[in-house]
C-alpha cells in the first residue's frame, strides 16, 4: 500500500530530473540569468498584478486573483489587441473598482507588451493563446515574478524544454508558480486519487480519458477584417497549432493530467494513434483537426485510452474512468465501485469549492506567506503528454517520449513584429491561394520530418 501521495512538488525531485535533464535545453540561456533580489509580500503588503492576455479566461483569472485575502491591485494590462485589452479591463474596474488601478500608461499592445508589464508587478498573470506562454514565462522568470499561468504551458516540445528550464530557475529563486490545470485543486479530484494511490481499487491497470464536445468558438474574423496573415491566426488562434497546439492539447490535456496524477505523476513513455479532420474541414478552421484517439503507454505497461472529438451531435464526455485490480473508478465523477457495480464510495461533494478560485487563494497564500508551491513541472510535462498524443495522431507512427520531447521542431516564427497597429511575421503554416492550409497527413515521411 502507498503511504505517501506523491505531490506535483515531488515531480521536480523526481521525474523532471530523470527526464528533462536529458536534454540541453533550449532554455540553457535561461539558467545563466542572474539571481534576481527576492522580494517576498508579508501577508500585510498590497500585492500587485498584471494581466497578459486579456481574453475570457485571463479576465477570470484577474477575477479571482482579485478575490483573494488581503491587499491587492491589479496595475498592468498586456493584450494583442487593443479592443480585448480596454473591454477586459472594464469589466474587471466595474467588479473590483478601487483594486484596479491601471492608467493610460500601464496598458501595453504589442509583441513586448507582456515585457512591459511584468516590470510592474509582484505576480503575473500568463494568458494568452499557449504557443507564447514558455517566451512570457522565461521573462517572468527572468524579472523574478511569481506567474499564474494557464494549460496548456507551449505548443511544442522546444516549448516545453524553456518552460521546464525556467521552472527550475523559477525554484531557486524561491518564486511560486500556479497552473491552470484547476482539478489539482477540485476536492474531490484530491480524494479520489488519494484512494486509488492509497490502493483502495488494487493496482491500477488500464484508463480512459474523454474530451469529446461540439468544439469551442468560430474564428472572430474573417481575411477582409485583417490587416495581415498573421494577424488573421492570432485572431483566430485556436485553429493553429503554432498558437493552440491543437484541441488535443488545448482542452483534453485537462483529463491526460488526471491520468498522469493518477499514475503517481507519472508520463507516458511512447504513444500511438489516428485522427484527422472529417465535419469541422472548412478553410476558415485553419489546420487542426477535429477528433484523435490515442494510445498511451506507461513504463509499467498500463495504457491510457484517450479520445477527443470537436464534433456536434455525438457521444459527448468529458471524463477520466481507471480500473484497478479490484474494481472501477469514475475520477471526475468522484465514484468507486467493484468488478459487480456495488459502490464502494463516493465524494460527499461537501468540501467542493470553485477549483479556479481555490488555485489562486493557494498562489497568493504561498506568495504572502512564502510557502513553497511551483506547478510549473508537472504543468510542462503534462502538456508534453499531449503534444506526444498530437504527433502520434499527426504522423501515424508509434512515437516515444524521448522521440518526441528531444524534436528540434520550432513552431514560433522569429520575425514577429507590431508596428503601427500591424501585425508583420511569418508563421509556420501559410495558406494557398484558395485561403487553405496544409494539412497533416498520417503515414507520410515528408509530415514525419516537418513534425518531429
Ligand atoms: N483552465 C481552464 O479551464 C481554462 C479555461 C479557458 C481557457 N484556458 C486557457 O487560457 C488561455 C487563453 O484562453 P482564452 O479562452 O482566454 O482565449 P482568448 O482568446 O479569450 O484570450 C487570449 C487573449 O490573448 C491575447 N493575445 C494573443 N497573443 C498575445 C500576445 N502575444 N501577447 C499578449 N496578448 C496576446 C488575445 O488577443 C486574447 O485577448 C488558453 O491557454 C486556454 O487553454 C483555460
Amino acid at each position: 500500500m502507498n503511504t505517501h501521495t506523491p505531490t506535483q512538488s515531488d515531480v521536480t525531485r523526481r521525474d523532471f530530473l530523470k527526464t528533462a535533464c536529458k536534454t540541453a535545453a533550449a532554455g540553457a540561456a535561461i539558467s545563466q540569468l542572474p539571481v534576481e533580489r527576492l522580494v517576498h509580500a508579508a501577508p500585510s503588503d498590497t500585492v500587485t498584478v498584471a494581466l497578459i492576455g486579456c481574453g475570457g479566461r485571463g479576465s477570470g483569472a484577474a477575477s479571482q486573483a482579485l478575490s483573494t485575502e488581503g491587499p491587492i491591485r491589479l496595475v498592468a494590462v498586456a493584450d494583442a489587441f487593443k479592443d480585448r485589452l480596454e473591454s477586459s479591463l472594464n469589466g474587471l474596474k466595474r467588479q473590483f473598482d478601487k483594486k484596479v488601478e491601471v492608467g493610460e500608461e500601464q496598458k501595453f499592445v504589442g509583441m513586448n507588451a507582456y515585457k512591459e508589464a511584468i516590470k510592474l508587478a509582484d505576480v503575473v498573470i500568463l494568458t494568452t493563446p499557449p504557443g507564447f506562454r514558455p517566451y512570457h514565462f522565461a521573462e517572468a522568470v527572468k524579472q523574478g515574478k511569481h506567474v499564474f499561468m494557464e494549460k496548456p504551458v507551449a505548443a511544442d516540445a522546444h516549448g516545453v524544454r524553456i518552460v521546464l528550464e525556467a521552472a527550475q530557475e523559477a525554484k531557486r529563486k524561491g518564486l511560486k508558480v500556479g497552473v491552470g490545470l484547476q482539478r489539482h485543486h477540485q476536492a474531490g479530484y484530491i480524494e479520489t486519487i488519494n484512494r486509488l494511490q492509497d490502493g483502495e481499487l488494487g493496482d491500477i491497470t488500464s484508463m480512459r480519458s474523454y474530451w469529446n464536445g461540439g468544439g469551442v468558438w468560430d474564428p472572430r474574423r474573417t481575411r477582409d477584417q485583417v490587416k495581415s496573415e498573421l494577424e488573421y491566426q492570432l485572431q483566430n488562434w485556436y485553429y493553429y497549432v503554432w498558437l493552440s497546439g491543437d484541441h488535443i492539447c488545448e482542452q483534453h490535456i485537462h483529463n491526460l493530467d488526471v491520468i498522469n496524477w493518477v499514475k503517481g505523476f507519472k508520463y507516458p513513455v511512447a504513444a500511438q494513434g489516428m485522427g484527422g479532420r472529417q465535419v469541422r474541414v472548412d478553410k476558415k478552421y485553419g489546420e487542426i483537426f477535429d477528433h484523435h484517439f490515442v494510445e498511451f503507454e506507461y513504463a509499467d505497461g498500463s495504457r491510457n485510452y484517450s479520445q477527443c472529438r470537436h464534433i456536434p451531435g455525438c457521444f459527448s464526455s468529458v471524463s477520466e474512468y481507471v480500473t484497478g485490480t479490484k474494481g472501477h473508478a469514475n475520477v471526475g465523477g468522484h465514484t468507486l465501485v467493484d468488478f459487480k457495480g456495488k459502490l464502494l464510495w463516493r465524494h460527499d461533494g461537501k468540501a467542493n469549492k470553485d477549483p479556479y478560485q481555490v488555485e489562486h487563494d493557494r498562489l497568493f497564500d504561498a506568495v504572502r506567506n512564502n510557502k513553497p508551491h511551483n506547478e510549473a513541472v508537472n504543468g510542462a510535462m503534462s502538456t508534453m503528454t499531449s503534444i506526444l498524443g498530437r504527433l502520434a495522431t499527426y504522423t501515424g507512427r508509434r512515437l516515444t517520449w524521448d522521440q518526441a520531447f528531444n524534436s528540434k521542431i520550432v513552431m514560433m516564427p522569429d520575425d514577429i513584429d507590431y508596428v503601427n497597429g500591424t501585425w508583420t511575421g511569418t508563421p509556420p503554416s501559410k495558406p494557398n491561394a484558395n485561403g487553405e492550409y496544409p494539412i497533416a497527413v498520417p503515414g507520410s515521411e515528408e509530415w514525419m520530418k516537418r513534425l518531429v
